[in-house]
């Protein structure tokens, strides 16, 4: 198998538009991935159209039923193709087979206290399925990282001289606090796994706890930096794995900087530093490694650190557009769940332009929960995602409600949420 060619799969094609497929494989099933590539382009191809992304995992053929679980045709959005239907006949299929891995994180303990420096888990797994979908961003984001991420394996693997042509292997996500960016890192993780499941047979991610690094339980933290390093070369040792190492909140790197040039002694905080931005540098040298870090902006962060960074993407406030399919998605599985009743499709926001926000019976919800959005702007991705919990906490405490109600209540908690931030500000 041509390596190269799976990575070049991943970046987007000038001619027939691309569309990626990917199919999680049955866990017993053992049958080889060409076989089931074979049988899944027969199914799309009776299935025709699809409009936008769309998961199957209910299948004509027994063969399927058998040995796959689910087929999902992905990211049409991230390309813009949702906006018409998607001949799938025509279209030029990139099919991802893999096998999902049950297994929840292992921590890695370095140290005979009961403190773990780094969690790890095999890719792509069970646990960040769906993740991707979930988190939703108003610009390119997720396109640009994940092109970026491809561009870099694709040069690593072709060889490109980095002397002539330098690339780093280093993105930073920056930005406040519950915006999604650690989340994005594992989603990416998992993502990348997938579309490059023929070229690496499978991934791992190890997240860095940068705060238990730096605790003050860990006297000999320089040490075991090493230590976690050394476990991280023995996985990148192997050329069939992809490893992505994430250090979340990179910004105590910086605070641990400045408590070091406020004393006179140099301490352990500034070798653990120095330990950890040689030991990056060591293994930004081999192909198959991404490093992914996340930074707060409640705290600096370290300029040596951002140094080493090609991509510094900067995650905000989501809009109102994407407060809207935040909240969309919460009431999608509320109805799910039996708590909104009835359950009754709302519209989406292009559905709503094309109708001129005029409102009528079919649009009159949705208009509803487009003014909750746009009233909740300025609120993180964290908080939306907890606020249809305190609604009902709060101000329905009742098995079901109507939508009506339960948007009355969002409303009323997005507003509560705001008050509760500026009381805080007086204290
Ligand atoms: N843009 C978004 N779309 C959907 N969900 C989001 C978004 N941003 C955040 N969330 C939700 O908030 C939760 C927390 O996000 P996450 O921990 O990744 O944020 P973070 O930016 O790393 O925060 P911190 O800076 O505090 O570490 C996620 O599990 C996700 O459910
Ligand atoms: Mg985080």
């Amino acid at each position: 198998m041509d390596k190269v060619s799976d990575l070049e799969d991943a970046l987007p094609d000038a001619g027939l538009p691309s569309i990626h497929v990917e199919v999680i494989q049955s866990i017993c099933s053992t049958v080889r991935v060409a076989v089931i590539k074979t049988h899944v382009v027969k199914l799309l191809h009776r299935q025709r159209v699809a409009y936008g992304n769309l998961t199957l995992t209910e299948f004509d053929d027994p063969f399927l039923t058998e040995h796959v679980a689910s087929v999902a045709i992905c990211d049409t959005d991230l390309n813009k193709t949702d906006a018409a239907a998607i001949d799938l006949c025509s279209a030029n299929l990139l099919l991802h087979v893999c096998h999902l891995n049950e297994d929840g994180p292992a921590s890695e303990e370095l140290d005979d206290e009961d403190l773990s420096a780094a969690s790890h888990w095999l890719l792509p797994c069970r646990e960040f399925e769906g993740l991707w979908d979930s988190l939703i961003f108003d610009s390119e984001i997720k396109n640009e990282l994940l092109q970026y991420v491809s561009t870099t394996l694709l040069f690593s693997d072709k060889k490109v001289d980095s002397n002539i042509i330098s690339w780093n292997r280093v993105v930073l996500l920056h930005g406040p606090p519950g915006t999604g960016k650690t989340s994005l890192c594992k989603a990416l993780a998992q993502k990348l796994c997938i579309r490059l499941s023929d070229r690496y047979s499978y991934g791992q991610l190890i997240e860095i706890n940068s705060h238990s690094l730096f605790s003050k339980w860990f006297s000999e933290s320089g040490k075991l930096v090493m230590k976690m390093f050394t476990k991280i070369q023995e996985l990148i040792d192997d050329p069939d794995a992809l490893v992505v190492v994430l250090i979340d909140e990179v910004e105590s790197l910086a605070a641990a900087r400045k408590s070091v040039s406020s004393g006179a002694e140099p301490s352990d905080a500034i070798r653990v530093v120095n330990a950890l931005l040689t030991q990056l540098d060591q293994i930004k040298r081999n192909s198959n490694v991404i490093i992914l870090t996340t930074s707060n902006i409640t705290g600096a962060i370290d300029l040596a650190f951002v140094d080493r960074a090609d991509i510094k993407q900067y995650i905000g406030y989501p809009s109102s557009a994407a407060i809207f399919k935040i909240y969309q998605s919460c009431i999608n599985e509320l109805m799910r769940a039996g708590i909104i009743t009835p359950a009754q499709q709302l519209l989406d926001l292009r559905a709503l332009e094309v109708m001129r926000y005029v409102e009528n019976d079919a649009t009159r919800l949705s208009l509803k929960l487009r003014e909750v959005a746009m009233h909740s702007e300025g609120l993180s991705g964290r908080t939306l995602r907890k606020l249809p919990f305190i609604a009902q906490a709060v101000y329905i405490q009742k098995p079901t409600v109507s939508m009506d109600v339960f948007l009355d209540a969002l409303k009323l908690t997005a507003h509560r949420q705001f008050q509760e931030r500026d009381d805080l500000a007086k204290d």
